[in-house]
C-alpha cells in the first residue's frame, strides 16, 4: 500500500504555496500519496492514517502563523509520534519559522525529521530558482519515507 503524507501549507503572497505544490509534485513522483491542504482547511482527522505530515509556512515578524501553531497543536494530540515530518516555507531574511516548525514536530510532537528544512528566499521563488530545490525537498522526503 501506499505510504500516505498529509502536506498542510500557509501563504500570504504564493510563494509557499507555489513550494507546497512542487513538492507535492515531486512526493507524487515517488509514489507517496499526498493530500495537499491550505492550513484553514486542514482538520485533525486529516492526520488518521498518515505516515508522515509536511509542514509550510512562510516567515511573517520572525515568527509562525497562527494558523499552522494551531494545527501543530492538532498534530500533538494526534498519534503521530515517531512519523516523519519535514518543513519548508519562503523568506525574506532570517526564515526563522521553519526552524520553529522544525524544532516543535522534533521536540513537542516526536517526529523523525527530514533535516534540515526547506527555506527559499522570496527573491529565489520569483525567478524560478527555487523550484528545483522544492522539487529535491519533495524527492528527498518521499526517500525517507520509503524507507521507514
Ligand atoms: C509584513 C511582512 C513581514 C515579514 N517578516 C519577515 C521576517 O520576519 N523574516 C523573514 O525572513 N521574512 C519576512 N517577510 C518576508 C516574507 O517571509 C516573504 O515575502 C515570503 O516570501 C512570503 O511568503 P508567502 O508568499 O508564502 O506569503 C515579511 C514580509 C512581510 C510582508
Amino acid at each position: 500500500m501506499a505510504k500516505k503524507a498529509l502536506l498542510v501549507y500557509d501563504t500570504n503572497l504564493g510563494y509557499t504555496e507555489r513550494m507546497a505544490k512542487l513538492i507535492e509534485a515531486a512526493m507524487k513522483a515517488e509514489g507517496i500519496d499526498v493530500v495537499t491542504k491550505f492550513a484553514t482547511k486542514a482538520e485533525p482527522d486529516d492526520l488518521e492514517g498518515v505516515d508522515a505530515v509536511v509542514l509550510g509556512c512562510p516567515t511573517y515578524f520572525e515568527d509562525v502563523s497562527t494558523k499552522i501553531k494551531l494545527f501543530m497543536i492538532e498534530m500533538k494530540k494526534a498519534n503521530i509520534k515517531g512519523k516523519v515530518g519535514a518543513a519548508f516555507g519562503s523568506y525574506g531574511w532570517g526564515g526563522e519559522s521553519i526552524q520553529i516548525m522544525n524544532d516543535t514536530m522534533k521536540r513537542m510532537i516526536g517526529m523523525d525529521m527530514v533535516e534540515p528544512g526547506l527555506k527559499v528566499k522570496t527573491s529565489q521563488m520569483m525567478v524560478g530558482e527555487g523550484d528545483q530545490l522544492c522539487t529535491a525537498f519533495g524527492k528527498k522526503i518521499a526517500e525517507k519515507l520509503l524507507s521507514t
